[in-house]
């Protein structure tokens, strides 16, 4: 079944996101395109331990995914001992991370990867196995600096409702303070709308609640971060939570669109699964070059949804190059066709384009006005349009 699709968002939104709005506070130069790594939440929740986390590290360079960008290796909450130490230090949890996080990142830097680590804004983390950072940001920034931690995930747990610009800030500034680069990614799941804030702070803020692993919970969580477009770009990026790719909560083709739609609204791209025994299907998702590439166009344009009738969407993004990317989008319960309109796309009605499916790798050669394809059932195609 054809349907007439109505065009969602003037095309003046597109243009105008085009531009990143200059982040205006002081900040470091990280995240000039959105991050790619690990982390060990959706597959392991608290059961973290040295040696699961140097076994992802090894699979994640044995597999082929570090060459491909995947850097961080990130844990999440449960790393750290129950309480501080009697200097007030964070430590590691002895029993679980033994040998410590200095030598857990030396092990990452030797492998050519990056380390992360997660706290929490508030009294305790979200699971209250470990303390937070409330009151401790210098003190904590400082201990991150000195284990050569790369990368910091910050929750938003128990924080006495103290305002979110006051917590996040002062952590922000203590990592600048910390004489390390250290990537900041914020963790106040959008309560706050920190896409108009979170940018002088951040090099990434989350828009949503946590994913689940199904087709609804990352479907909504993409439409709510599709309104905080135009906050995003080089250093500062929208956050719709982690990858759940592999976890085996969705089909192949549903994870296939998880991780295409991921690609074009510029969001991060942090595995979330056991990536030491992934499936070829999984494997093959993660390791397309061409979507990967999309993600990390230099450009950072976040794509929009630009179309939409009831199920069928249509969504797109500027490239480097003049180039598009598209993404045909079905939500409903059977194979439809999708049209996307030049329009809508951001493409003038006289533009001759080649249409490359970056994931059969065909190429639909000099197509003008729109671009009309069949797609089945919750599932996307996703083209790469690159002018004559
Ligand atoms: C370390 O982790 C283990 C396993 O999660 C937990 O049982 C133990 O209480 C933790 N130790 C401290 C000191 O927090």
């Amino acid at each position: 079944m054809a349907r007439a699709a109505a065009p969602l968002l003037p095309f003046f939104f597109l243009l105008l996101s085009s531009t990143s709005p200059a982040a205006n506070g002081q900040k470091n130069r990280l995240g000039l395109t959105p991050q790619m790594g690990w982390n060990s939440w959706n597959h392991f929740g608290c059961k973290i331990d040295e040696a699961t986390i140097q076994k992802i590290a090894d699979a994640m360079v044995d597999t082929g995914l570090a060459k491909l960008g995947y850097e961080y290796i990130n844990l999440d909450d449960c790393w750290a001992a129950y309480n501080r130490d009697s200097q007030g230090n964070l430590v590691a949890n002895a029993s679980t991370f033994p040998s410590g996080m200095r030598a857990l990142a030396d092990y990452m830097h030797k492998k050519g990867l990056k380390l992360g680590v997660y706290g929490d804004a508030g009294l305790r983390t979200c699971s209250k196995l470990m303390p937070g950072s409330l009151g401790y940001e210098d003190q904590d920034a400082r201990t991150f600096a000195a284990w050569g931690i790369d990368y910091l995930k910050y929750d938003n747990c128990n924080n006495q409702n103290i305002s979110p610009l006051t917590r996040y800030n002062r952590m922000s500034e203590a990592l600048m303070n910390s004489g390390r680069d250290i990537f900041f990614s914020l963790c106040e799941w959008g309560v706050d709308e920190p896409a108009t804030w979170a940018g002088s702070m951040a090099n990434s803020w989350r828009t949503t609640e946590d994913i689940k692993n199904t087709w609804e919970s990352m479907t909504d969580n993409i439409d709510k971060s599709n309104k905080w477009a135009p906050y995003a770009g080089p250093g500062g990026w929208n956050d719709p939570d982690m990858l759940e790719v592999g976890n085996g909560g969705m089909t192949t083709e549903e994870y296939r669109s998880h991780f295409s739609i991921w690609a074009l609204v510029k969001a991060p791209l942090v595995l979330g699964c056991d990536i030491s025994s992934m499936t070829p299907e999984t494997k093959e998702i993660l390791s397309n070059q061409k979507v990967i590439a999309v993600n990390q166009d230099k450009l950072g344009v976040q794509g929009l949804k630009v179309q939409q009738d009831e199920d069928l969407e249509v969504w797109a993004g500027r490239l480097s190059g003049d180039r598009v990317a598209l993404v045909l989008w079905n939500s409903g319960p059977t194979e439809a066709s999708i049209t996307a309109s030049w329009s809508n796309i951001g493409l003038s009605p006289s533009a001759v384009v080649d249409a490359h499916d970056l994931w059969t790798d065909e190429v639909t050669s000099s197509v003008q006005g729109n671009l009309k394809k069949t797609v089945a059932s919750h599932a996307c195609k996703m083209y790469v349009l690159t002018p004559k």
